[in-house]
């Protein structure tokens, strides 16, 4: 592709005109030595599942809200990115993004090793403790997020704690929700 100058405003209002709702999660700008992407809302408001990058990911917000939950040393953290504000998460560092409706960020990461395996991870929202993982090479993260959401919706047994039992709702984070577009979520 030609380097050149590029006009923010302009994807974004091109992003949103393509599709039927307002939401593009994700959309591509350039994935040469950068990923550089767009994701919008709204994500499944219960948003349940957690992403592992073997590179850090780079946030920053344009516009509304991006709630961040992170799993560091077995304990959950909240971060809010706020508009105009900045944030990374570091290279395998369990991270799940809820992103309201209206909301919008870029994401920049470098780029993954040829053998290297993206993890999709559930954990117990009463106690953190891992429900189900899923350790995948990312080929199209949109598609793959989905199947890998709905098997683990589908089975109780995956979604029920080992260690104390609670029982994670079969209808949490289910991405064919009308409002949640054609393309559903993906990670980051
Ligand atoms: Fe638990």
């Amino acid at each position: 592709m030609t380097l050149t100058a590029f006009d923010v405003r302009a994807w974004i209002e091109q992003s949103v005109k393509g599709a039927p709702f307002p939401h593009m999660h994700h959309n591509t700008y350039y994935d040469g030595g950068l990923q550089v992407k767009l994701f919008n809302g709204a994500t499944p408001d219960d948003r349940a599942d957690f992403h592992i990058n073997t590179v850090a990911e780079f946030f920053f917000q344009l516009k509304g809200e991006t709630h961040v939950r992170t799993l560091e040393r077995g304990r959950f953290r909240d971060v809010t990115i706020g508009e105009g504000q900045m944030y990374c998460v570091p290279p395998m560092i369990a991270h799940r993004n809820r992103r309201p409706q209206g909301s919008l960020g870029i994401v920049i990461h470098g780029p993954r090793a040829a053998d290297a395996l993206d993890s999709i991870l559930w954990y117990c929202e009463a106690c953190g403790h891992l429900l189900h993982r899923v350790d995948y090479r990312v080929v199209d993260s949109s598609t793959q997020v989905r199947q890998f959401v709905a098997e683990f919706l589908a089975e109780e047994s995956r979604r029920t704690c080992p260690f104390c039992a609670a029982v994670m709702p079969s209808d949490w984070g289910r991405m064919d929700r009308p409002e949640h577009g054609p393309s559903g979520s993906s990670h980051t």
